[in-house]
């Protein structure tokens, strides 16, 4: 499955799926890494490990339509059969949604549909879980549609929280689930053993 990656920060899932590929884990490779910053950490993987990269900003267009053809031309070109957002922190355009759709997925650091939504990224998540008093977290697997954070779960993992947790310790035991689950979903996907039905999705063996 030829698999394009969109990212804007650090990389470490984007990491976690390249380890995947090479341990012979996930049948899929990654034709393109796309991202809105130039110089984000996941770009710089990239670039050591000769895989193709592609900087495309909103600031770079005049329309939202103009960016998404630029996205579709580069996918297209890549012959990319799907996509994986990796701490891609801007909307993806809505005719890119369209031309794959069921066919993105992306990872949030919470249990949705609890502690999602526009703005709820990075240290906030974890803030907004410890302040609610819940006694678990976790990392979500979800395909993306029109709005933030909502379209169907694909695969959760939870994680207790402790009496002296912290944003930041949260935030590492998230981490290290997301690495484990992604990999895993998306290998499910590469296989053709994830169905999709509405608003529900489920893996099959
Ligand atoms: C992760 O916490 C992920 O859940 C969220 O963005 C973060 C990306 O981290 N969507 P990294 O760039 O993969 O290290």
């Amino acid at each position: 499955m030829n698999i394009a990656v969109f990212a804007s920060g650090r990389g470490s899932n984007f990491q976690s799926i390249l380890n995947a590929i090479d341990a012979g884990i996930l049948p899929a490779q990654v034709v393109v890494l796309i991202s809105n910053k130039s110089d984000a950490g996941a770009m710089e993987i990239a670039r050591a490990q000769n895989i193709p990269t592609q900087h495309l900003s909103q600031k770079m267009f005049s329309s939202e339509e103009a960016l998404a053809k630029a996205m579709l031309d580069v996918l297209k070109k890549k012959q990319t059969e799907f996509i994986v957002l990796a701490g891609y922190l801007k909307k993806i355009p809505a005719q890119v949604i369209r031309e794959y759709r069921n066919r993105i997925i992306n990872i949030h650091p919470a249990l949705l549909p609890l502690f999602g939504g526009d703005g709820m990224y990075g240290h906030r998540v974890h803030e907004s879980v410890l302040a609610s008093g819940e006694k678990v977290s976790g990392a979500t697997v979800h395909l993306v549609d029109e709005e933030y954070d909502r379209g169907p779960i694909v695969m959760q993992k939870t994680v207790d929280i402790v009496p002296d947790e912290t944003p930041d310790s949260l935030a590492a035991k998230v981490l290290k689930i997301e690495h484990e689950i992604f990999p895993l979903a998306l290998k499910a996907f590469a296989e053709g053993r994830v169905k999709v039905e509405g608003r529900k999705a489920w893996i099959t063996s």
